[in-house]
């Protein structure tokens, strides 16, 4: 059976929508049955309309179907991806995390393999921060933290060890380093996963 991987994400503007697809095409690469899947937009219509990126978004979405709790209990490794929001990730993704209780009570979701990513408009604006806020659920859950290092002479240039990320700095859409860096994210997360649900089943 292939390493199932689910990669969940929330985007306003697109922008963390092209990092997941980056990151599912390195999973995929490595022969994983991959699902990719959104969260509802929660933010009032007047936040939305405020922004006429964001209304074109949202006006064109759905783009993806909506992740639910057998996406989660389905998976052998996550990947869960958000804007930057004043320094952690978005409300709309934190809410569908937080519904994982009852999967958790249950430690349906320990021993799952679990990455997160980002992006922010400015360099020092907190994708960190919101990598390590996201991070912090999988340890709850129980979850094997993947980070993303520094192992290839790429991930030296895009520069984000805890996790792929990218600055839109003047609503820029992610560049060839940054996706090359969440290609290298899914490959990292699909691997691992395999290696660990073999040792699993062996
Ligand atoms: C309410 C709000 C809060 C934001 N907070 C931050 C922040 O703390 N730091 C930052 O650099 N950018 C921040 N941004 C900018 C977004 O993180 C950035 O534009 C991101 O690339 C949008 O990704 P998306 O296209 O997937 O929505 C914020 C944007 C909004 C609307």
């Amino acid at each position: 059976m292939s390493t199932r991987i689910l990669v969940v994400y929330y985007s306003a503007t697109g922008n963390t929508a092209a990092l997941a697809a980056a990151l599912a095409e390195g999973a995929t690469e490595t022969g994983a049955e991959v699902r990719v899947r959104t969260v509802p937009e929660t933010a009032p219509p007047g936040a939305v309309a405020s922004n006429p990126r964001w209304q074109a978004w949202v006006d064109a979405g759905p783009h993806h179907e909506y992740a639910t709790l057998p996406d989660l209990e389905w998976a052998d490794g996550i990947a869960a991806g958000s804007p930057t929001r004043f320094g952690g990730p978005a409300a709309q993704l934190k809410s569908f995390l937080d519904s994982t209780g009852g999967l958790w009570a249950q430690g349906k979701l320990a021993d799952k393999v679990a990455t997160s990513f980002t992006t922010a408009s400015t360099a020092h604006g907190g994708l960190e921060s919101t990598v390590l806020a996201t991070n912090n659920i999988f340890y709850h859950w129980g979850a094997i933290v993947v980070p993303l290092g520094y192992g290839d002479p790429h991930l030296k240039e895009s520069g984000n060890p805890y996790g792929g990320s990218f600055v839109s700095r003047g609503s820029a859409a992610p560049d060839e380093l940054a996706l090359g860096a969440l290609r290298r994210q899914g490959h990292r997360l699909a691997t691992i996963t395999t290696r660990l649900t073999s040792a699993n089943s062996a």
